[in-house]
C-alpha cells in the first residue's frame, strides 16, 4: 500500500478513484455492513471467498469488515488485503485513533487500501449516543481524518445519520473532512428514512453548498427500511450527483438490508439512456456472486427477487411466452445470461469426467483453491450422480458450498444416519456422529424424522442453542432435486446459520444443524465490537 504522508491541506483523490463523470464506483459492503445481519457471521476463508468472488465481479471497492472490532475480523481483512489486487481494500473505522491504526494496520498488505471513518452528525446520535456537542464531533473528525490520511492516501469519510443531521452543521463536518484529505465523502440513509426525490435534492444541495465539494468523489449509502435502498440510491446518483453508490450482494444487511449491487448495477445499464453513466461490473459474475453469498449466509433469495431471484427471467404465462418466442423484447428487458443465468440448465452426468467438472466450475465463477480441493468436489459430485440422474448448476454450486465448509475445524461431522417413520407411529433416528477423533452413537425420538434427527445429535452436542428458524428449499425444482436445507441457532445472545444439501431433506437437515453447531463452536474469537 502505497503510505505517502499527505500534505493535509490538498486532497486529491488517488488516481484509482477519480471517477470520470460518467463511471459509478461500486463500493460493496456485504462483507462489513452486510455481515452485520444477524446471523449472517461469516469465517475468515468464508469472507476470502466472497472476496475473490467480488473480484471476479470487478467491484472497485471491496469494504472487507471492521478492523477494530475484533481479532477475527482483523485477520479477516489482512487475509483479503494480501489476496486480492484488483479491488481497493477497505476497513471501517470509528473516528478515533486506535480504530484508525487498526484498519491501517490489516490493510498494510494491500495494493490498494482505503481507510473508512466514520462518526454520527445527526442531533439524536450525538446526544444520545455519542454524547458529544456538535463541537466535539468537529474537532474528532478532523483529528480521525488528519490521522486517515497520514496512514494511507484513499480515505473515506461518513457522516453517520447524515440525512437526519442538521445540514448547516453536516456541511461544516464535510468541508472540514475534505479539508483534511478525505477523498470520499459518504452520506449514509443510516435508517433508512429517505425518499428519492427529498435524498436526491439534500445531496445535490449539499454538494452546492460545500465550498470544496468538487475535491472528493460523493457517495451513497441506503438501508432498506421503506424498501427504498435502491431507489433512494439511484436518486443520489442522479439528482444529488453521486459517483460512489455502497451496496451489498442481494441487499445482505442489518434490519431490512442495504441497497442491493446487482439491482442498482442492472438499472444503470439497462437504463443507460437515462442515467448516461456506466460501471465496471463483469455483469456475468451477478449471479455466481448471489448463490455464493446466499449459500454461505444462508440467507435465501426470495424467488420474485429482482435479478437473481428464481423467477427473475421466468415467463409462466402462455402469452408471455408466446410473446417471448416472436421477439424476446417483447416481455425482457435484460437478456438473463447477461447476469449469469445458463440457457442450458443440464450440466453434467454421472458420466461426466472430472475436466467437465472442472470446465463447468470455471464457467460458473467458482475458484477452488487447488487441485485437491477440486478432487474432493469432484468425489462428492461422482457421489451425487449416482444418487440424482442430472445434476444442475445448483447441485454443483451447493456441493462446493458444503465442500468448502467441510475444510473449516469440524467439532462435529455426521459419519451416518438411519431412520425410521411410519403413519400414526412415533419416528426415531440414530446417527453417528464423529466428535473430537472418536465415534459416537445416539439413538432419539422425535414429532418427525428432522426432529428425531437433531434430537440425537443433540445427546452429544448439548449445545443449549436455540433454534429460530429452519426452512427447507428444493435446489432445482422437482422431487428428484437436492434438499437445501438452512438452520438458524441462537445462544446467549449469538445468532448463526448453517445450510446443508442433500437429496434426502432429512440427511440435509442433519447437516445444516450441524453446519450450525461447528460454527457456534468456533465463533469464540470472532466476538467483539459492533458499529
Ligand atoms: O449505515 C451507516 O451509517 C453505516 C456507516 C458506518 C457508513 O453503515
Ligand atoms: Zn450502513
Amino acid at each position: 500500500m502505497d503510505n505517502t504522508t499527505a500534505d493535509s491541506s490538498v486532497a486529491p483523490a488517488s488516481e484509482a478513484f477519480v471517477a470520470s463523470t460518467d463511471t459509478l464506483v461500486i463500493f460493496d459492503t456485504t462483507l462489513r455492513d452486510g455481515e452485520q445481519s444477524p446471523g449472517a457471521s461469516m469465517t475468515r476463508e468464508e469472507k476470502l471467498r466472497i472476496a475473490r468472488q467480488l473480484e471476479r465481479l470487478k467491484v472497485d471497492v471491496i469494504e472487507a469488515g471492521f478492523a477494530a472490532s475484533s481479532r477475527g475480523d482483523f485477520e479477516a481483512i489482512r487475509s483479503i488485503a494480501s489476496t486480492i489486487k484488483d479491488s481497493t481494500v477497505c476497513s471501517l473505522a470509528r473516528a478515533n485513533e486506535r480504530d484508525i491504526r487498526a484498519a491501517a494496520e490489516a490493510l498494510e498488505p494491500a495494493a490498494h487500501g482505503r481507510i473508512h471513518t466514520f462518526i454520527a452528525t445527526s442531533p439524536l446520535h450525538m446526544e444520545k449516543k455519542l454524547r458529544m456537542t456538535p463541537e466535539q464531533v468537529l474537532d474528532q473528525t478532523k483529528i480521525a481524518v488528519r490521522l486517515a490520511r497520514q496512514l494511507v492516501n484513499d480515505v473515506e469519510f461518513s457522516a453517520e445519520d447524515a440525512y437526519r443531521s442538521e445540514e448547516d452543521f453536516l456541511c461544516r463536518v464535510i468541508e472540514l473532512a475534505i479539508a483534511e484529505g478525505a477523498t470520499t465523502i459518504n452520506i449514509p440513509d443510516t435508517v433508512g428514512y429517505a425518499i428519492p426525490e427529498l435524498y436526491g435534492n439534500f445531496l445535490r444541495r449539499l454538494r452546492e453548498r460545500v465550498p470544496n465539494a468538487d475535491r472528493a468523489i460523493w457517495s451513497v449509502h441506503c438501508h432498506n427500511d421503506l424498501g427504498m435502498a435502491v431507489a433512494n440510491s439511484l436518486a443520489g446518483v442522479k439528482i444529488g450527483g453521486a459517483r460512489q453508490v455502497e451496496c451489498t450482494i442481494n441487499g445482505l444487511g442489518e434490519r431490512a438490508g442495504n441497497c442491493s449491487l446487482e439491482e442498482v448495477v442492472m438499472a444503470v445499464r439497462t437504463r443507460a439512456d437515462y442515467f448516461g453513466i456506466r460501471t465496471r461490473i463483469d455483469t456475468t459474475q451477478i449471479l455466481a456472486t448471489s448463490r455464493l453469498v446466499s449459500q454461505t449466509t444462508g440467507f435465501v433469495v426470495q424467488p420474485n427477487k429482482a435479478i437473481v431471484g428464481a423467477n427473475a427471467f421466468a415467463h409462466a404465462s402462455g402469452i408471455h411466452q408466446d410473446g417471448i418466442m416472436k421477439a424476446r423484447d417483447t416481455y425482457e428487458i435484460m437478456r438473463a445470461e447477461d447476469v449469469g443465468w445458463s440457457a442450458n440448465k443440464i450440466v453434467l452426468g454421472k458420466l461426466s469426467g472430472r475436466n467437465a467438472f472442472k470446465q463447468r466450475l470455471h464457467e460458473l465463477g467458482v475458484q477452488l483453491d487447488s487441485e485437491l480441493d477440486i478432487n474432493a468436489a469432484f468425489a462428492k459430485f461422482k457421489d451425487l450422480a449416482d444418487r440424482k440422474s442430472e445434476i444442475f448448476d445448483e447441485d454443483i454450486l451447493a456441493l462446493v458450498t458444503e465442500e468448502n465448509a467441510a475444510k473449516h475445524p469440524e467439532h462435529f461431522a455426521l459419519v451416518a444416519l438411519s431412520q425410521h417413520s411410519e403413519m400414526g407411529e412415533t419416528p426415531e433416528a440414530t446417527v453417528v456422529l464423529a466428535m473430537a477423533g472418536k465415534e459416537v452413537t445416539a439413538t432419539a425420538q422425535g414429532n418427525g424424522p428432522v426432529d428425531a434427527s437433531l434430537k440425537a445429535i443433540e445427546v452429544h452436542a448439548q449445545s443449549g442453542a436455540e433454534m429460530v428458524l429452519y426452512s427447507v428449499n428444493a435446489i432445482s425444482g422437482s422431487t428428484e432435486s437436492q434438499g437445501e436445507v438452512t438452520v438458524r441457532l441462537q445462544r446467549s445472545g449469538r445468532i448463526v446459520n448453517g445450510v446443508g444439501a442433500d437429496p434426502d431433506i432429512v440427511v440435509a437437515s442433519a447437516k445444516a444443524y450441524l453446519c450450525a453447531l461447528n460454527k457456534l463452536v468456533g465463533q469464540a474469537e470472532h466476538i467483539g465490537a459492533q458499529v
